[in-house]
């Protein structure tokens, strides 16, 4: 009987600390500014993670101890099945490469379990760069509207590699609605990953279904962002970026909200923040100012296309925007820029057509191209003189 209890106990013991563990979505790149990069995925179960670096080069990953990076909250490594990674430290316009790491936690008993990682041992090591304001060149792709349709988010960003493309904008309304994690991230985010997203960053302007579901109340902490807010900008190259948030299409009081929405008020903070940010350095000196808004701000009349139009085109009509990209209205709309509403044009995106932007010294170019990869519009804007 004791032989057995024994036997009973290491049985019970090994099941324990054989804990599995898999990881179920990601890595992907966010936040990805000149010094710091995240690095974003979960698991089935929680785990304490951490990020491996090392510089580019064709040495082996194992040629020395690598330094480690964990998420830590007030002096604890965070537990978790959702691991949000942030690097600091790095150097402008730099290559490195990185693996992943989650050990599995059993949280009632804190015993440890299996580690799943990166494929380290048959893949090489993924890859980043670090932005760089004073990159002479950049291209980066923008697409909205996806709802899910995994093929078509293929056929539109079949050609976003690493080193060919340097970001992917993501304008709004990549998935449906947010009712979980999985249902979410399956809806768009697995797919990157397999394509570009682990290498190339994703920068998220949300969408207004992004802002429906129960589950949307976490979008932040999967898309995380260089200053906490679903509104932000970042320089790259010539071009400084600004991403607003257009929030909810109808009334706060709409029935389809259940009484849970504010985008009023959300929408008067961010008018606050752009009129700050409209005297950042940043913006100041660059040659080009792209803003990124997933409702346009024109050609529309329900309230949320209201509300932007007076809360936004005002500051930004003082600050000599480039161009507005939008979504939303799932076809192809073109604005000029008029004394009126605008002094930019605004480019609205379809749902199934992605534009491919390069960006020189002398001049930004976009092609609008369909699934098939034919070119349908193309378009050429120049730097603001000073
Ligand atoms: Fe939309």
């Amino acid at each position: 009987m004791k032989t057995f209890l024994i036997s009973l106990f290491c049985l019970l013991s090994c099941y324990v600390i054989a804990q599995d563990i898999t990881i179920t979505h990601g890595p992907y790149l966010q936040k990805v500014g000149e010094h710091e990069a995240t690095i974003v995925w979960t698991t089935d179960n929680y785990a304490v993670s951490w990020v491996e670096l090392a510089p580019a080069g064709d040495d082996s990953f194992y040629s020395e101890e690598r330094p480690q990076y964990y998420q830590t909250k007030d002096g604890n490594r965070v537990v978790s099945k959702l691991h949000t990674i942030t690097i600091p430290g790095l150097e402008r316009g730099t290559e490195y490469r990185y693996r992943i790491f989650s050990k599995a936690v059993m949280v009632e008993q804190l015993t440890y379990g299996h580690v799943a990682s990166s494929n380290v041992f048959k893949q090489s090591p993924l890859r980043f760069t670090t932005l760089d304001a004073g990159k002479p060149e950049i291209s980066f792709v923008v697409l909205n509207d996806i709802h899910g349709r995994v093929g078509d988010l293929t056929a539109l960003s079949n050609k976003v590699k690493y080193g060919e493309t340097d970001l992917m904008i993501f304008n709004g309304d990549m998935a449906d609605d947010i009712q979980n994690e999985q249902q979410f991230l399956s809806a768009f985010m697995d797919e990157s990953v397999k394509l570009f997203a682990s290498e190339v960053p994703v920068f998220f302007a949300r969408g207004n279904h992004e802002t429906r579901g129960l589950f949307s109340r976490y979008f932040s902490d999967y898309f995380p962002t260089n200053n906490g807010k679903l509104y932000y900008s970042f320089r790259h190259g010539p071009v400084h970026f600004i991403v607003l948030d257009s929030g909810e299409d109808k009334p706060d009081s709409d029935i389809e909200y259940y009484g849970l929405a504010q985008f009023d008020s959300y929408r008067s903070e961010e008018q606050e923040w752009l009129e700050r940010e409209l005297q950042s350095e940043s913006l100041l000196n660059a040659p080009y100012k792209v803003v990124i808004m997933h409702i346009p701000p024109a050609g529309a009349n329900w309230h949320g296309a209201l509300d932007v139009r007076k809360k936004f085109l005002p500051l930004l009509n003082k600050a000599g925007i480039t161009v507005m990209f939008c979504g939303d209205t799932h076809r192809y709309l073109y604005f000029e820029p008029n004394t009126v509403l605008h002094n930019f044009p605004i480019l609205v995106n379809a749902a199934d057509t992605s534009l491919e932007v390069k960006v020189t010294q002398n001049e930004m170019s976009v092609k609008r191209k369909d699934v098939a990869g034919k070119e349908l519009n193309s378009f050429i804007y120049h730097p603001v003189k000073k």
